[in-house]
């Protein structure tokens, strides 16, 4: 007897999946041992061509897919916190199993929506809410049950390495960003994504997976890649390093350390050769020590992979003993975060400085003076004009120092405009 399912939403992944359950059903017969039977799929606009799903599958009427007996696995590609928070509440309550993708509610509602899922005997899967087609959520939760794990890091927005990778062949930023919204890998919002707010989204879901832990969403570091100026990629680059949005959460001194900002990471480190709208996610367990999971993390078929493994984990039966049983899906005690300005590295400043005697005394003199070591500093000469590029590398420092430099610097009259800071990835942190 066929699962029935319910699609809610038919974006790039709520078409995708429909076009998996319609059109290889032979594969999922093989490989799962099941047939599934597509029922409805709710959308705003019916009238809206969608080539590839039948007309007749399509409806706007939520109550009617929830009220259908025959629908057991209720899946969630909507989006957004509301309306599609209220229907899978509503789904669970009618004892249907949900499957979403949607970080952005998980990350800022989880714990709610999950509380709700064991209520009502039922379970969530979320698999593709992280790292598109990799089954990172599996591994976190399951495959590296035996590990205390210590450090996550990885590239987890498949739009900001897009844009990242395209600007360093020289593409603009917008034209880049044009690209990964045509090609279905950017969010409805793409703020979302050029801000580092989606992947703090899914590092909320990641530390909570790994560490156990209720995660605040408000108290996660973000920046974003959209204040980026391509001059500091291409000094970058001259220095051996490449720009990444990296989403990071570290137990430092019993303190969970969570935070997403763009980076520079040395050209021969595995997370800099990860190109295009690939994701990378770094895993450093107690006894595994790093494992790395990589692969396409944005865009309909990739992000379709992982919700149809979780519909077939929901129609087995897998899904709620899991949901049930793991202590790693509770999220018991809110974690302790450790303060932004604790966290030490090493760090990148680029500003237009007075070409002028004394002005380089007093910018080391500023940097000197909040207890930041310099390991490299490059003027570079200009012919047209008064104010020269000064690039500095410093040794590690806490990020309160420096963001208390760059408060003075800013406001000297030998530097030109806002000092341009991005942070540095050693290997050793990395690896
Ligand atoms: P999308 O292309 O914008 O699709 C959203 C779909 O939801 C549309 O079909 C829309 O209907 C429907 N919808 C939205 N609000 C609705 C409402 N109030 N009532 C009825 N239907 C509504 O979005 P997407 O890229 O597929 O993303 C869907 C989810 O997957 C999001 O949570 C996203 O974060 C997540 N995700 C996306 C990717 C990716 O690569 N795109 C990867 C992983 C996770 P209409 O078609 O009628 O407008
Ligand atoms: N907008 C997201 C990204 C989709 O670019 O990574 C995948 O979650």
């Amino acid at each position: 007897m066929p699962t029935g399912v319910a699609i809610l939403g038919c974006g790039t992944v709520g078409s995708a999946v429909a076009e998996m359950l319609l059109n290889e059903k032979l594969l999922l017969k093989k490989r799962a041992g099941r047939s599934f039977d597509l029922r409805h799929i709710l959308v705003r606009d019916p009238a809206r061509p969608r080539p590839g799903i039948p007309r007749r599958l399509l409806t706007t009427d939520a109550a009617k897919i929830l009220h259908d007996p025959q629908v057991h696995i209720v899946v969630e590609l909507m989006g957004g916190i509301e309306p599609a928070g209220t229907l899978i509440r509503q789904a669970l309550s009618l004892g249907k199993r949900v499957v979403t993708a949607n970080k952005h509610l998980l990350a800022l509602h989880g714990v709610d929506v999950f509380r709700a899922a064991r209520k009502a005997g039922s379970s969530v899967c979320f698999e593709a809410s992280c790292g598109g087609a990799i089954p990172i959520v599996m591994a976190l939760s399951r495959g590296l049950v035996a590990n205390d794990i210590d450090r996550i890091i990885g590239i987890v927005n498949g739009t900001c390495n897009y844009i990242l990778t395209r600007m360093s062949d020289g593409q603009t930023y917008a034209q880049a960003l044009a690209e990964a919204q045509s090609a279905g890998f950017a969010e409805p919002d793409p703020t979302m994504d050029v801000r580092g707010t989606d992947s703090a989204h899914k590092l909320a879901i990641l530390a909570a997976l790994a560490f156990g832990v209720q995660v605040p969403f408000e108290k996660i570091q973000i920046q974003g890649i959209d204040s980026l100026d391509a001059v500091d990629l291409n000094y970058g680059r001259e220095l051996g390093y490449v720009c990444k949005l990296l989403a990071i959460a570290e137990k430092i001194n019993g303190y969970l350390s969570l935070r997403v900002h763009p980076a520079f990471v040395p050209r021969q480190h595995l997370l800099a050769s990860v190109g295009g709208p690939f994701n990378a996610i770094s895993v450093f367990g107690h006894a595994s020590g790093q494992t790395l999971y990589y692969g396409r993390g944005a865009g309909g078929r990739p992000t379709a992979s992982a919700v149809v493994a979780d519909i077939v984990d929901s129609a087995m039966g897998t899904a709620d003993v899991l949901f049930r049983e793991l202590p790693a899906l509770a999220g018991r005690s809110p974690a302790r975060i450790m303060p932004p300005s604790a966290v030490v590295c090493r760090h990148y400043l680029r500003m237009q400085a007075l070409d002028q005697p004394g002005s380089m005394h007093r910018i080391t003199g500023v940097l000197g003076k909040k207890g930041i070591s310099l390991a490299a500093v490059a003027q570079h000469e200009s012919r047209q004009d008064s104010y020269v590029p000064l690039v500095v590398m410093t040794h590690e420092a806490g990020d309160g120092a420096v963001t208390a430099a760059l408060r003075v610097l800013n406001r000297l009259n030998c530097v030109r405009g806002k000092v341009s800071h991005i942070r540095v990835i050693d290997p050793a942190q990395a690896v």
